[in-house]
């Protein structure tokens, strides 16, 4: 996120724009928490994990009463338009803005890549590379023991990470939110990969599959399936770190993108890669639809494990 900011302050003062940042999300516009932000202040931040504006849960944005006292504190600070980097529930904000008449361009960014019109978004990336780095030490002790390993990987209701990272790290058996699978079928799997004669197994559970990773653990072990079961949560590591070259990249273009669609009357978008270009898609449209995992990537760990 640090790099869309820079990207944005920077060519905002390149269009002669003044800018001003809003500390701590959709909470700080309500209390009109703001800073100038000149090109000095987006400084050495590029390589940055977390974001230096700092964010927040805002309970009080969500209400018409809270975005009504946005607006307010918008007008009497003179700000014209609003850019907002973010997930699905910050393109929700941004479109209620939108509607109230605010210029809002949104830019997408989430570990979770579960927000509609963008092929991937900013963080993504650099949490999938964590998420590979983590399994691949894992896997040495796994197979150096002849163990399970039950990883938990985020995303909240999306599988998209823990998929990828089945296909990236060699996994056994992916469990996602979009598709249950009785923990008869896992345990056929992991009884399957002994039989083959692997020397482990790596089990990644999106957090939001609807099985405890930790129950998962003590049924493998009491149905003893050949491999002793050790498991590890990711947590929050995957939201950290400095991101990935493709991340600052992509973050880069959005962030220039989204002012230059400001320079040109363009407003109530949201940044979104398609294809190698950056869109603009409607924040309408991105909201009210539902990005879906790519069910042929989670067929294809299947087929990988073998
Ligand atoms: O939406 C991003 C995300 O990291 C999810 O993957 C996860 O469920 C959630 O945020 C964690 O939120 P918090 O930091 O508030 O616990």
């Amino acid at each position: 996120m640090n790099a869309a900011i820079r990207a944005v302050v920077r060519t905002a003062l390149v269009n002669n724009m003044n800018v001003i940042g809003v500390m701590h999300g959709y909470e700080g516009l309500v209390n009109g928490e703001f800073r100038p932000m000149g090109a000095r202040d987006v400084g050495g931040i590029l390589q940055r994990g977390g974001t230096v504006l700092l964010t927040s849960r805002s309970k009080r944005f969500m209400e018409p009463s809270g975005q009504r006292e946005a607006i307010r504190k918008m007008n009497e600070a003179g700000m014209d338009a609003l850019i907002v980097i973010g997930g699905e529930g910050s393109m929700n904000g941004a479109n209620a803005l939108a509607q109230q008449g605010v210029k809002v361009i949104g830019i997408p960014g989430s570990i979770d890549n579960d927000i509609w019109g963008t092929n991937i978004a900013i963080g993504t990336d650099t949490a999938m590379n964590t998420i590979m780095d983590a399994v691949d030490k894992l896997r040495d002790t796994a197979s150096s023991h002849q163990r399970a390993f039950l990883i938990e990987t985020m995303g909240r209701n999306s599988g998209y990470l823990a998929v990828m990272a089945g296909i990236i790290c060699g996994a056994e058996i992916v469990l996602i939110p979009e598709t249950p699978v009785d923990q008869q079928e896992i345990a056929a799997s992991v009884e399957d990969a002994y039989r083959r004669g692997k020397t482990h197994a790596i089990i990644i559970n999106a957090e939001g599959s609807g099985i405890r990773t930790t129950d998962l653990a003590t049924m493998i072990d009491e149905m003893d399936l050949g491999f002793k079961t050790r498991m590890t949560i990711l947590g929050h590591i995957q939201r950290g770190g400095s991101p990935t070259a493709y991340d600052r990249l992509l973050a880069s273009r959005m962030g220039v993108k989204a002012v230059e669609a400001l320079v040109e009357g363009t407003h109530g978008v949201m940044t979104g890669l398609k294809g190698k270009g950056i869109d603009f898609i409607p924040l309408a449209d991105v909201i009210s639809n539902k990005r879906k995992v790519n069910m042929e990537y989670y067929h294809m760990v299947k087929v990988l494990a073998r």
